[in-house]
């Protein structure tokens, strides 16, 4: 089963993901680009991407890359929300996968963190303004309490381990490909 790692990332979060991946899975890691050529080879194929106002970097575009009768795809992101925000992370899942895409392609969320040194310049302009908007705002539940702190520093959460469960579920869709080939 010939597999591939693509990734879009912006300050290393999601390329540190791929690289992780791509050492238990064994399998080549590239950078996402436009009209990628030979992806019709691979069987399946992992994109990931950092999350930007709550959608997946990339993906939209990278969609066009992929045929799913034909290719497997696994979706992964990476963000600043704490992976114990189900509720945002499953919103995550339907605001970057159509209805029929969702039963199909596997989508899955690891903490990544805020790289204030590696960031554009758009970027910091716009974390800048969300986070005066946070300080400004009165009354703060306690999740924009939780985002205004985590968002006013660089920090880096990123695990290995969380890998775990999106590499077992390839590996047994492997065992299923190798036993039918
Ligand atoms: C402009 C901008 C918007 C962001 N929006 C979100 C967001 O909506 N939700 C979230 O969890 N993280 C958000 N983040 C944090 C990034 O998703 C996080 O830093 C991610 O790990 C970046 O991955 P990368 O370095 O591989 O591009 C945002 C970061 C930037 C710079």
């Amino acid at each position: 089963m010939k597999k591939i790692i693509v990734y879009q990332s912006k300050t290393g979060f999601t390329k540190k993901y791929a690289e992780w991946m791509a050492e238990v899975l064994n399998c080549m890691t590239v950078p996402f680009k436009k009209n990628m050529k030979n992806l019709n080879e691979y069987d399946l194929i992992i994109f990931g991407g950092g999350i930007m106002a709550g959608k997946v970097n990339g993906l939209e575009q990278f969609k066009a890359n992929v045929d799913l009768q034909k290719q497997k795809l696994f979706v992964y992101a990476t963000g600043a929300t704490s992976q114990e925000l189900t509720e945002v992370i499953d919103q995550f899942k339907t605001n970057n996968l159509t209805e029929e895409e969702q039963k199909n392609v596997p989508f899955y969320y690891f903490e990544g963190g805020i790289d204030y040194n590696h960031m554009g310049i758009l970027s910091k302009f716009f974390m800048k303004m969300l986070v005066n908007m946070l300080k400004g705002k009165k009354d703060k539940t306690a999740e924009e309490e939780g985002m205004l702190n985590a968002l006013s520093h660089s920090f880096d959460h990123s695990d290995k381990n969380r890998i775990h469960t999106m590499m077992i579920q390839i590996k047994e869709l492997e065992n299923v490909y190798l036993q039918n080939s």
